[in-house]
């Protein structure tokens, strides 16, 4: 399959210099890894820049077909009609379009902390309260405890599937239970940022419960396994009538023609999807390595990075990682030190795997 894939020209998708997208404030290096956003280097697919490119030509024009046909697509791929779907530059947008209909001055927004935070802060700027649930001691969402304080006041609850920086899911059994009681008291967005790199996206998605009428949110991005962070596209999938409420405090046509011609092709590249997550996981499987060789715990992880417990101060070992040309993510989490790494090419990770045994001062022992 790989070697299919490879030939189709997969092989060489991303162009891009990492070098040149490195900090500025770094000492200039002959290569700078960066693992720090959870980008997918393997893509755009070529079906998508073939797109890209073609729309390129028609850039004079207001994009509504093009966003007319990504949306027929998104909603015959989900199973709803078009009004359950918006579109958005990116799912920041949505997320930030939510925070203004359910936050506010008198919102309360309800999640698991740790997890991706952009709608949260959104809401807080607007004057909202968080009310944060700590995941349970296996870095898990308390469930009970998260249904248990939705009281009266609370205006959002917030879940990520699977969870940013964890990599951990919910099961589908478990989410879909949650949010068909929990969303009969108050609206339950999910974020699936890192749906399709879970083994059984179908099963484990909460659509399942908006096509049974609930009232949950939930917002997907072209921006991981498309690889499309830089080109802006996000959709959510929500009953019309939130939908409408989405659309009035959130993104007006934003979204360029070409973008959305691109994600179009895309989205039913199943064969660039497939690689996309084979090549993920085999990343994963030789960080994986690396850190077991070192001594180190790690969460087996259903997304594009890896979350591991260090021992060393966390923005220290990042200021470290950063002097040896390895950008990473780095938080401390209940007195725990932790390290996130993106997935990237192999050579961005062989630089890992240096610069990691650099930092803590153990090598692998390779014979
Ligand atoms: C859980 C989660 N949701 C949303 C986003 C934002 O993605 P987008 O590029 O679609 O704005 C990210 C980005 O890392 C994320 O981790």
């Amino acid at each position: 399959m790989a070697a299919g894939l490879m030939s189709m020209g997969y092989a060489g998708a991303a162009s891009g210099s990492a070098a040149s997208l490195a900090p500025s404030y770094l000492p200039k290096k002959d290569r700078y890894a960066r693992l720090t956003s959870n980008e997918n280097p393997f893509g755009p697919s070529p079906s998508a820049k073939k797109a890209l490119k073609a729309a390129i030509d028609d850039s004079f024009l207001y994009p509504r077909e093009y966003r007319q046909t990504l949306i027929e697509l998104i909603a015959k791929e989900e199973g709803v009609s078009e009004d359950h779907i918006l579109l958005g530059a990116g799912s920041s947008e949505l997320l930030h379009a939510a925070a203004r209909v359910y936050g506010g001055a008198k919102g309360k927004v309800l999640s698991a902390d740790p997890t991706y935070t952009s709608l949260i802060r959104s809401a807080e700027m607007m004057g909202s309260e968080w009310i944060k649930i700590p995941l349970d001691k296996n870095f898990d969402h308390d469930l009970s405890t998260m249904e248990y304080k939705v009281k009266p006041g609370v205006s959002l609850v917030y879940l990520v599937n699977p969870n940013n920086p964890t990599g951990k899911i919910m099961t589908g059994e478990e989410i879909i239970g949650f949010c068909n009681t929990v969303s009969s008291k108050v609206p339950v967005f999910v974020d699936e940022a890192y749906w399709d790199y879970m083994e059984n996206p179908k099963g484990s998605t909460t659509t399942a419960c908006i096509k049974e009428g609930a009232n949950v949110i939930v917002a997907r991005t072209f921006s991981k396994v498309h690889a499309f962070a830089g080109l802006r596209v996000g959709y959510c999938i929500a009953q019309p009538e939130v939908i409408k409420e989405l659309a009035k405090e959130g993104p007006r046509n934003t979204l360029s023609g070409p973008s959305m011609s691109a994600a179009t092709a895309s989205l039913v590249d199943y064969d660039f999807i497939k690689y996309s997550v084979k090549m993920n996981n085999e990343g994963k499987k030789f960080v994986y390595d690396v850190l077991e060789k070192t001594g180190h715990d790690y969460f087996p992880s259903h997304t594009n990075f890896i979350l591991f417990p260090i021992a060393m101060d966390y923005a220290d070992f990042k200021k470290k990682m950063l002097d040896n040309g390895v950008g990473i993510k780095s938080m401390n989490v209940g007195g725990q030190d932790y390290c996130r790494v993106s997935m990237g090419k192999m050579e961005d990770l062989e630089m890992f795997a240096g610069a990691f045994q650099k930092v803590i001062g153990t090598t692998i022992n390779k014979s």
